[in-house]
């Protein structure tokens, strides 16, 4: 086996990690939910999980990766656990099966990009929603998506994902920056501002029960955990660091996303009078592309929004499939690209029936944020917190300047609060799924 490969820079690493955390989860979901769930006052759930839960949970991960420079099953064997491979499998399964899906969502927004040179939404985009987002043409775009993402993650660590993630970061917060400036020369952005941001107890009172999993599970989705990728991407760290810094920088880049993204799309919504009180993928999609087609300059807008969420999107896909080909490429004598390449063909084929109908869209989706994602998220979390214990705290306070009493909160967060908290969210998932 050659040697494995590693990031050239610490920013690369950071990097490469937020490019996994931000995505679809941040542009689409995260805005509409704060709206939904309460303003403001969601907002405030929703960071006390991401820092409280998701960054305990990312240091078990980035632990697991770096002790041991391995892929996502492997790494538990190394650490004198074989049994507990299984983890890692589940974490590896999860990865897969949500790519396979979010490949389809990548495929839409190639069609909107598309769509927004061409004016073809603006007639009536509730209809070319319906066209395009299922069927052939879904199924082609879908391909397309994968075959991106293939094609960078066969270039490899340095040379693909650290590159490519370097530039992709960047411009979509610049460009992001840009969109928020212009929603704020709207008429009626005030009212975008205050229904995204107020905060309204009273709503987040009444629905506690359905919010705090939800939020929970919003913030391991959002952050990329429990699909392997933190895992597999921190197994490429050389040298020591400090994680600590590392996870709260990304969390902290990761929700300021979310909320850029909030500050562009409610103030579009409310600027054109648009109900943003709508659920699911479609719907979100056929409201903003409606914004747009009313508003001046709205094909170049459209066209910069939509590459914006491509960007996002390819670099959270790219987490995916490296979690996958990592373990390929450390347990098979096939090369990078053709390992990229064949799993990236059954990750396609996986996808069909996504592509096929929206209606196995949503099916996957569910299955992936109600079952596999906090069940992945949970063997971690008793792996690292119950059955390694002590010795990750050794690997945790490497390279930091943190002492034992950081690690010692670390361990005993994981282990209590925060397992609770993921048994918690995985027994309402259960019970949304099944029940
Ligand atoms: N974190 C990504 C987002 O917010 C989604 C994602 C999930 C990325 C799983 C990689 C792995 O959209
Ligand atoms: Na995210």
């Amino acid at each position: 086996m050659s040697e494995r490969e590693t990031w050239a820079t610490r920013a690369g690493f950071i990097l490469a990690a937020v490019g996994s955390a931000v995505g679809l989860g941040n542009i689409w979901q995260f805005p509409f939910k704060t709206a939904q769930f309460g303003g403001a006052s969601f907002l405030l759930v929703y960071l006390i999980a991401a820092l409280g839960i998701g960054i305990p949970a990312m240091l078990a991960e980035f632990v697991i990766g770096r002790k041991t420079n391995l892929n996502t099953i492997d790494a538990f064997e190394k650490l004198g656990y074989r049994n507990w491979r299984i983890v890692g499998a589940i974490g590896l399964a999860t990865g897969f099966w949500i790519l396979s899906y979010y490949s389809v969502v990548g495929g839409w927004v190639l069609r909107y990009i598309g769509g927004s040179i061409t004016g073809a939404y603006f007639s009536d985009p509730a209809a070319y929603f319906g066209q395009v987002s299922a069927g052939p043409e879904a199924l082609a775009l879908h391909a397309v998506f994968m075959a991106l993402v293939v094609g960078i993650v066969a270039l490899g660590i340095e040379d693909g994902i650290e590159k490519a993630t370097k530039l992709m970061v960047p411009s979509v917060v610049v460009m992001l920056v840009g969109l928020a400036a212009f929603a704020f020369t709207l008429p009626g952005a005030s009212e975008g501002y205050a229904y995204f941001l107020s905060p309204d107890f009273g709503a987040l009172a009444a629905n506690f029960t359905e919010i705090v999993p939800f939020a929970v599970g919003q913030a391991f989705f959002s952050l990329s955990l429990g699909m392997g990728a933190m895992i597999t991407y921190a197994s490429y760290i050389d040298g020591d660091e400090s994680l600590f810094a590392d996870s709260v920088t990304i969390v902290v880049l990761n929700s300021f996303v979310g909320i850029l993204a909030g500050l562009v799309v409610l103030p579009l919504l409310f600027a054109q009078g648009i109900d943003p009180n709508t659920s699911g993928a479609g719907a979100v999609f056929v409201s903003v592309a409606t914004a747009f087609a009313e508003l001046p300059a709205g094909q170049v807008l459209g066209f910069v929004f939509f590459v914006v969420v491509l960007i996002a999107a390819l670099s959270s896909a790219i987490s995916l499939l490296e979690v996958v080909v990592s373990w390929a490429v450390d347990n098979t004598s096939y090369s990078r690209p053709v390992i990229a390449t064949g799993l990236g063909g059954v990750i396609f084929a996986l996808g069909i029936p996504s592509a096929w109908d929206t209606a196995w869209l949503t099916w996957f989706d569910n299955l992936a944020y109600q079952l596999l994602l906090p069940l992945s998220v949970l063997g971690i979390l008793v792996f690292a917190g119950w059955v390694f214990g002590r010795p990750a705290l050794g690997e945790l306070l490497k390279g930091s300047d943190f002492g034992d009493g950081v690690g010692l909160t670390w361990l005993w967060t994981a282990r209590t609060v925060v397992i609770v908290a993921v048994v918690g969210t995985l027994l309402l998932g259960l019970q949304t799924l099944f029940v």
